[in-house]
């Protein structure tokens, strides 16, 4: 037996007595903690937790790891429900366009952006890509991530897209990371399809989609429904095309207008609806009790410059909100979770409490791992993380350059 025990936690944050599946509206200030704590874990999952002062030291299992966290916290390791991590070089160059002040339609429309990347896409090789990926994965791993959703959608043909979800396999299988792939061929218009934009979608539905279902390579399928790119009846046909093949939608919306991506990701039963910046009141209502979490990427809305999803708004009327960290080469060239807590504090004056759930709980529901994930339960995945020696869970989000995690746990083992 594999045996892990964590003692004289100064936090241990974020428990459970069941596992429930997100947390919303006013719920998302109040947190479950135990102060002076134990956890035992066994097998990789949680077996036992409780205060320190139940420890029963002759009930532990035999030859168990044991390890003193005093003064330190523990929490469940972040979940991260978006990012496009498997990409070919960064776009560096673009970044200093942005800077000039080209915007992001306008670099798409030249050909740069995502299809700048789709072109780099076609000639790279699955190893390298896969190599890079794993770098990647090691250092957000380091920054406290204990599962990841990685995106297709740099590929834009039938090769490439079945390339990048061939490596997301791969990555699925070498990383010790809970990871969940979507498949994401509707991320741009290839430049050979401007004007037709129909027979690219007809591609995406009548190819890939079976393409994909056949080798089983996504769990999830997702539209960049916004304005220059997909639009709601474009979005319509490729989730009614993936029902078929049982792909859940995930999808990106309201990133650069109200596109009605939110109502057709509702309609669909996506799992979660990502971006948010224009949301206003018909939104909102279209996502009360609908099942899709609302999920805000604030690495792109800071690189890009753009103004803020209505954190405050959504959870005031009584709605969950993620938040996790788009991870890309184009608008968020970071996974780093605990920079996206200090955003989500900072410019989106969510308090520390709420900001935790939104990168645990919330961000599990939104990559369906929310049964086994996100909480400190026992039953669950023991993906957890012990923070340095700090003073509470206040500093997560204030103290915004540092890394605070000391020791990343994934399924039971130190990584
Ligand atoms: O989530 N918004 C659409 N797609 C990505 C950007 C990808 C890129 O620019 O490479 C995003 O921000
Ligand atoms: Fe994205």
């Amino acid at each position: 037996m594999n045996a892990l025990v964590i003692k004289n936690i100064k936090s241990l944050i974020q428990t459970e007595e069941s596992s429930s599946s997100f947390v919303a509206g006013k719920d998302m200030s109040k947190l479950n903690t135990i102060d002076n704590a134990y956890l035992i874990v066994e097998d990789g999952l949680i077996k036992h937790f409780g205060l320190m002062s139940d420890f029963n030291e002759a009930s532990t299992p035999n030859n168990c790891q044991t390890i003193d966290a005093s003064g330190k916290l523990v929490l469940p390791a972040w979940c991260d429900s978006h990012t496009h991590l498997v990409y070919p070089k960064s776009r560096d160059v673009e970044y200093v366009d942005k800077i000039k002040g080209l915007s992001y339609e306008e670099i798409a429309a030249r050909g740069g952006g995502i299809l700048n990347s789709a072109k780099l896409m076609q000639t790279a090789s699955e190893d390298q890509l896969f190599e890079d990926a794993m770098q990647r994965l090691n250092e957000i791993i380091k920054w406290g991530t204990g599962a990841v959703e990685i995106k297709s959608g740099y590929g834009l043909t039938l090769e490439s897209e079945l390339k990048m979800l061939r490596v997301i396999k791969r990555l699925k299988e070498a990383s010790p990371l809970t990871i969940k792939s979507t498949f994401l061929g509707a991320h741009s218009i290839p430049m050979e399809y401007r004007g037709k934009q129909s027979e690219y979608v007809d591609m995406v539905i009548n190819e890939m989609i079976p393409a994909v279902a056949k080798e089983k390579l996504a769990d999830y399928v997702d539209v960049f429904c916004d304005v220059g790119f997909f639009t709601v009846e474009d979005t319509d046909r490729i989730l009614e095309a993936a029902a078929k093949y049982g792909m859940t939608p995930k999808i990106h919306a309201n990133e650069l207008d109200y596109s009605g991506g939110i109502q057709v990701g509702v309609k669909y039963k996506a799992l979660s609806v990502d971006h948010l910046e224009f949301t206003g009141k018909e939104e909102i209502s279209a996502l009360k009790n609908s099942g899709t979490m609302p999920t805000i990427l604030p690495g792109a809305a800071f690189f890009l410059n753009m103004v803020y999803a209505p954190a405050r708004e959504m959870m005031d009327a009584g709605l969950p909100v993620a938040l996790a960290s788009d991870f890309n080469p184009g608008s968020s060239p970071s996974g780093n979770m605990q920079l996206i807590m200090a955003m989500g504090s900072v410019l989106y004056r969510m308090l520390p409490e709420e900001v935790i759930h939104a990168v645990t709980k919330n961000t599990a529901y939104a990559m369906g791992v929310d049964k086994e994930l996100g909480s400190i339960c026992v039953g669950k995945k023991a993906n957890i993380l012990i923070t340095k020696e700090i003073p509470g869970i206040e500093y997560l989000p204030y103290a915004y350059g540092e890394n605070k995690i000391e020791t990343t746990i994934l399924n039971g083992v130190i990584s």
